[in-house]
Formats: C-alpha cells, sequence, structure tokens
C-alpha cells in the first residue's frame, strides 16, 4: 500500500458543481473546518470565470481546476499558461503524447492530471465510442504514458487505482470521483458508473477523492465529510 503525508483536510477535494459564485461562497465556508481542497469544474468556471479560483486560494485553500482541457497541443499550452499563476494546485488534461508533453512544459508548479476514463463510463459506453480495450486496460495504459510523458498523476476511479499503484509505484498522483458512501453499487439513476466509497479509494491506492453530490446536496454535509473521513482513515496505510 502506498504511503504518504497528504493531510486528512485535503483527502476529500469537494466538487463545486453549482452555478453561481456565491452559493460555491456557501458551501466553501459550510466545509472549510473540516475540508481545504475544492474542485472548480465546467459549470462554476462558466459562471465565475477565475473570481471563485482567486477567492478559494485567497483564502488559504486548495483548488483543481477540472477543466479537462483537450485541443490541439499549441492551444492546450496555451489554456495551461492562462492557469499556471493563478495558485491552482491540480489542472485536467487529456489527449496525446504530444497535447500532454505541451501541458506539461507549460504548467508550471502546477500537478497536471491526466483524466483516464471518466468514472461515467462503463465498458457498454465504450464499445459505443468505437473503443475495443477494456475500461481497465485503457485506464492502465493511460496512466502509464502520462507518467512517461511527465504527468504528475490521473484521474480515475478507485477500481482502476490498485493496479495502478502496484505497478506504477508512488510517484503517480491518483484522484478518484465516483464516490458514493456506503455502497459499492451502481445506483440506475446516477450518471456515475465505476463508483466507490472514499475508503475503498484510499485503500486500493488513490491520494484523494473527489466529491461532489454526495457533500454538496446533503442535509448535513459536515456529517457526511466526517463519516468519509473516518472511513478514510481507517482505510489508510
Ligand atoms: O457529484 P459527483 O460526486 O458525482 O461529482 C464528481 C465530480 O468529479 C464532477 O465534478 C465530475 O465532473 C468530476 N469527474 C468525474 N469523473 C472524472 C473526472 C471528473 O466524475 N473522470
Amino acid at each position: 500500500m502506498h504511503k504518504t503525508t497528504i493531510p486528512l483536510q485535503e483527502r476529500i477535494i469537494v466538487a463545486l458543481d453549482v452555478n453561481s459564485p456565491e452559493l460555491a461562497k456557501e458551501i466553501v465556508r459550510k466545509c472549510e473546518s473540516h475540508v481545504t481542497f475544492y474542485k472548480v469544474g465546467l459549470q462554476l468556471f462558466m459562471a465565475s470565470w477565475f473570481d471563485s479560483v482567486d477567492w478559494i486560494v485567497d483564502r488559504g485553500h486548495k483548488v483543481m481546476l477540472d477543466l479537462k482541457f483537450f485541443d490541439i497541443p499549441e492551444t492546450v499550452k496555451l489554456a495551461v499558461e492562462q492557469v499556471n499563476s493563478r495558485g491552482v494546485s491540480f489542472a485536467t488534461i487529456h489527449g496525446n503524447d504530444a497535447i500532454i508533453r505541451a501541458a506539461v512544459a507549460a504548467r508550471g508548479d502546477m500537478q497536471l492530471l491526466a483524466v483516464t476514463v471518466l468514472t461515467s463510463f462503463g465498458e457498454e459506453d465504450m464499445r459505443a465510442m468505437g473503443m475495443t480495450q477494456s475500461v481497465a486496460d485503457l485506464v492502465y495504459f493511460r496512466a502509464k504514458k502520462a507518467l512517461e510523458l511527465g504527468c504528475d498523476g490521473v484521474v480515475s476511479s478507485g477500481l482502476e487505482a490498485e493496479r495502478m499503484r502496484q505497478d506504477l509505484g508512488d510517484k503517480l498522483l491518483i484522484v478518484t470521483p465516483g464516490i458514493r458512501p456506503g455502497a459499492n453499487v451502481c445506483d440506475e439513476s446516477d450518471d456515475q458508473k465505476r463508483i466507490v466509497t472514499a475508503g475503498m479509494a484510499i485503500r486500493n491506492g488513490a491520494n484523494h477523492v473527489v466529491v461532489g453530490r454526495p457533500i454538496t446536496r446533503a442535509a448535513d454535509p459536515i456529517r457526511i465529510i466526517e463519516q468519509m473521513q473516518q472511513d478514510i482513515v481507517a482505510s489508510c496505510p
């Protein structure tokens, strides 16, 4: 099992998937006694541009900017350069060797995570997109390649984390969305397919878990965070 010194408050990255900076701030204020790492994704970035990112960073917290850059190498390089002086800790990209290399060269102090296969994809979604590999093999292939190309880590489900941690070593950062409390069974009404609990993700080798709706839509977010953190502590080496 991997050894790490990540503080408990940074293990969960709360995904601020809301449509206004005010709502995002409300969630941060509610959670910051327990969580100091937040994810800004497409919805909030469209709603507030860099304002939310700057506000969270100025408050002393960490930000994962999850815009999943995918374009020709030069465009990705220029996009990464727009972000690399903002105090962002993690940014996400994906693509082939040339795209990843361009992003790595422009990353500055940020850590770059390559998206492997979305946690909302199952085997049938791969076939529907014309991909013949299994999810597990494609995630592993992309993670190995991302590491070789200089990426700091990957975004992957907790189901694939174990093989990556064992074969690719401790240097690779593994950040895991698709976290659902209490069950490792997929709910038909949920868009996420490759789900695990926070504890299972960490046990399998993830460094951080990304959690959105189970926390942001909970009546008592702190209670859910505390439960997940207990699960994480119990699952750490
Ligand atoms: O609400 P939920 O916990 O499903 O949110 C998961 C978050 O992680 C979302 O913001 C989603 O965009 C993000 N994400 C993901 N799967 C990936 C990469 C990012 O679910 N592979």
